[in-house]
């Protein structure tokens, strides 16, 4: 009897790590989505010329409205159509939608990253979702010169399967006009940890967003997106403009392996609230260099905390490099928001928007020069 009992238990434990280890695995992993780059093709007969006929026509995916199915090098007018990741897109017309279930798990941050190219519309919206989240996201400046451009978007999990939408909100006259689709991939969020001395989280940037290998472009961070939900955990972008999220593998970083451009001028403000005590003393030190992209000009970027700013200037040859900066400040509230902008808008000789890069950057509590006096 007693015989059976155990064994019973020793079932039920197998059972219980079996089902957990299920569930592990189930959980996507980091990376492209299941066709994220949309190389599974649709059966030729879910298609009239480019455009998918049926619901589930492209494996793992579902689509509602008018869908093309894109093939690189696809003449549109005088355009030419080139995708980044692999030979496929999805084109999303007005009112269209792509969606994928997700096996994720309940209360974790995650990061969507997928790469979009504006085509024939003006105005392109893009509208992002994981309910209860969404994210309006315009794909109307181009940052980088292929006319590809990557977008981050963060959500919070409140259930282990979620549906992530990517919809164009798009009514353009042409119903075919609307943006090219290639790349979605996921990525876990790890909020950063503070440590005792340093009072900026994530503060070298190295926790962010999914970069797809085969592009060279870097991530735009989009602005007005809350803190908590931040595909750059611990940061905001304020402002009107995104921020880039640049990586090693194609940029020149100060420190890691990853770090920011400042891509848009004044509009575009990179922000973080640390708590501090009023009255104390502290110092913001940073790095500001070039991201090795060809970025060209004099540099300057703006550091803002408490009632204190510094112009940090920067000349850039466009071949890497960076300097040391500091922002000593008194703090005159229990939070106090540090800001990093560019003063100048930068250009590189294609017309793209480039700027300065920030990493490395730390808030220390520091003696005030009364007090070092005093000893
Ligand atoms: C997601 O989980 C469900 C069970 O909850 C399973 O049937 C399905 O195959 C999983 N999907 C993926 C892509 O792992
Ligand atoms: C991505 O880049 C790798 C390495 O450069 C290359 O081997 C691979 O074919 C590329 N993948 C696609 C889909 O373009
Ligand atoms: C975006 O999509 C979500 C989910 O479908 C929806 O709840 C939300 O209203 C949409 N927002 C806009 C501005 O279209």
């Amino acid at each position: 009897m007693a015989k059976k009992v155990l064994s019973g238990s020793a079932t039920a434990v197998a059972v219980l790590l079996l089902c957990s280890t299920l569930q592990l695995a189930a959980a996507i992993k980091d990376g492209l989505l299941p066709n994220g780059n949309f190389e599974e093709k649709p059966k030729a007969s879910d298609l009239k010329g480019t455009q998918v006929m049926s619901r589930y026509a492209i494996p793992s995916w579902e689509v509602t409205g008018f869908v093309e199915y894109i093939e690189s090098g696809h003449k549109q007018g005088d355009m030419l159509l080139v995708v980044p990741e692999g030979a496929y897109a999805v084109r999303l017309g007005n009112e269209a939608s792509i969606k994928q279930t997700l096996n994720v798990t309940k209360g974790v941050y995650y990061s969507i990253t997928f790469c979009a190219a504006r085509t024939c519309a003006q105005d392109e919206r893009l509208n992002v979702s994981v309910t209860p989240d969404f994210g309006v996201l315009p794909v109307q400046t181009a940052y980088s010169s292929t006319g590809w451009d990557c977008y981050a978007w963060a959500f919070l999990a409140l259930f282990e399967r979620v549906t992530l939408v990517i919809h164009n909100t798009g009514m353009e006259e042409d119903a075919a006009c609307g943006p090219l689709i290639d790349a979605v991939a996921i990525k876990t969020l790890f909020p950063p940890s503070l440590t005792k001395e340093n009072l900026l989280k994530n503060r070298g940037f190295e926790e962010g967003p999914y970069v797809v290998p085969n592009t060279t472009w870097g991530v735009l961070i989009p602005p007005n997106i809350e803190d908590d939900h931040s595909p750059l955990p611990g940061w905001m972008v304020e402002s009107l403009k995104a921020v880039k999220y640049i990586d090693s593998d194609h940029f020149s970083v100060p420190q890691g392996t990853r770090a920011v451009e400042l891509v848009a001028g004044k509009e575009s403000a990179l922000a973080q609230v640390v708590r501090t005590i009023p009255g104390k003393s502290y110092a913001l030190t940073f790095s500001v260099g070039d991201a090795g992209n060809g970025c060209e000009g004099s540099m300057v970027v703006e550091a803002f905390a408490a009632r204190s700013t510094v112009k940090v200037p920067y000349v850039s040859s466009g071949r890497g490099g960076y300097k040391r900066a500091v922002l000593r400040f008194v703090a005159i509230a229990e939070r106090t928001r540090v800001v990093f902008l560019s003063t100048y808008y930068h250009t590189k000789t294609d017309g793209s928007l480039c700027g300065p890069v920030v990493d490395d950057a730390s808030v220390l509590s520091v003696r005030s020069p009364t007090s070092r006096r005093r000893r």
